[in-house]
């Protein structure tokens, strides 16, 4: 087929070289703020940036790819991060909704005291590592968060994922309701004040890192969104402690204060000013952290024998794509059992966006789903005036949606079923 020579890609290349394009390719192709994150010897107690190099550690360590030693390196917090710390007023754990408040605004995160009572607590941690030991010895455990350490081919770090579909209690968190979480009016109203109160839950996961396990890179979750906005985040992590968490056991490493920090430039803008260094994540077991989607976070490296678990859960704006595909990984019963407030949260109520086949503005795909597991969903494919009225009669999966229903009585054409007898 031939087609007019400026369309052709040889034209636009060799036109396109001749101009500065008006468009916006330096800001796509910035790859901000992470090529400013990994600027060496820039940040303070980051050496080499926030991001782990394997090289950057003795071969002879005896924590393979590690360097301990090395106050310079983001990950190692007690020296001179510490230091650079010492009178500054972090957030502490705390009841109180408006020094929470206050915390997550000037920080980028803040913690929740024993926002898991007791009980909640004990019962969270008993079916995480109940879980966790069922997917090890299943094979199917996922291993993630960082490249493995020298010499092994998995990392020391499990993830257990879609936990709506591996414990009631996850349910409950999900709805923010208090049998599961004690503090989850608390969770709810933050996280509602910061990106809306129509938010989804993206994903909710649980991590165990293991002795010497690498520390992640930091990295802001919304990045996925790649833009740098100083008004408000689009996303706010829910993060379950489950163990007394600190430098020793690597607790999650934040730089507090960051959210401001890496937004400041403005979206595909280099930082200019150094960061200041992260610090370790001290906290008892029972603690929420709330923590949005520009503060710069990851795992840190758990120096302990044991092992360390929180739960993530992430929540987003309504027009974000959420990182689990609910809709596909939902378990059956769980679809069937949910509310509407829980079937919102996983994306099967959408308002506008992520819908099946014009299903789009508050309808429940859950119908949509079930058809589709038992082999029974037939999407619509090409009709003409001139199709039998044997293929326009087909039990189109549209027709058993809510809007297809909604609008079946009135439809001013159809070919109805009688005819079709005929
Ligand atoms: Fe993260």
């Amino acid at each position: 087929m031939s087609i007019p020579e400026e369309f052709t890609s040889q034209y636009i290349d060799h036109a396109s070289a001749e101009q500065e394009s008006p468009l916006y390719k330096a800001i796509v192709t910035s790859k901000e703020p992470y090529r400013s994150l990994a600027k060496q010897n820039f940040h303070q107690s980051a050496k080499y940036g926030y991001h782990h190099k394997i090289e950057h550690a003795p071969a002879d360590s005896p924590a393979p790819g590690l360097d301990l030693e090395n106050d310079d390196l983001y990950y190692n917090t007690e020296g001179a991060a510490a230091d650079y710390w010492r009178d500054a007023n972090l957030p502490k754990p705390s009841k109180n909704i408006n020094r929470l408040r206050q915390d997550l605004a000037e920080w980028g995160y803040c913690l929740i005291d024993q926002a898991l009572s007791d009980e909640q607590l004990t019962c969270m941690k008993q079916r995480i590592s109940d879980q966790a030991a069922g997917e090890r010895k299943a094979g199917i455990a996922s291993w993630m968060g960082t490249e493995p350490a020298p010499g092994d081919k998995l990392t020391t770090t499990q993830f257990v994922h879609c936990l709506i579909n591996k414990g009631q209690q996850f349910i409950d968190c999900v709805e923010h309701k208090t049998e599961g979480v004690q503090a989850a009016h608390v969770i709810e109203r933050l996280i509602s004040e910061s990106i809306g109160e129509r938010f989804l839950m993206s994903s909710f996961i649980a991590i165990i890192t293991n002795k010497y396990n690498l520390p992640q890179g930091l990295h802001q979750d919304q990045a996925i969104a790649p833009f740098q906005d100083t008004a408000a985040p689009y996303t706010c992590n829910t993060m379950f402690i489950l163990d007394d968490m600190g430098p020793h056991n690597g607790g999650t490493l934040v730089v507090p204060g960051s959210h401001k920090l890496l937004s400041a430039p403005g979206t595909g803008q280099p930082i200019t000013t150094p960061l200041p260094p992260a610090i370790n994540l001290t906290a008892p077991a029972g603690t929420v952290m709330i923590f949005e989607g520009r503060l710069l976070h990851g795992s840190g490296v758990n120096r302990s024998d044991d092992s360390r678990s929180v739960l993530v859960m992430n929540s987003i704006k309504p027009f974000m794509r959420q990182q689990e595909l609910h809709m596909f990984s939902a378990h059956t019963e769980t679809l069937k059992n949910a509310s509407d407030k829980l079937l919102y949260r996983l994306g099967a109520i959408p308002t506008g966006l992520g819908g099946i086949e014009g299903a789009w503005n508050g309808d429940h795909l859950v119908g949509q789903r079930l058809a589709l597991e038992q082999g029974q969903y037939l999407p619509v494919g090409e009709l003409s005036p001139d199709s039998t009225t044997e293929e326009l009669n087909q039990d189109f999966g549209y027709r058993h949606s809510e809007v297809g229903a909604r609008q079946a009585p009135d439809q001013p054409e159809r070919a109805t079923a009688k005819s079709t007898a005929s």
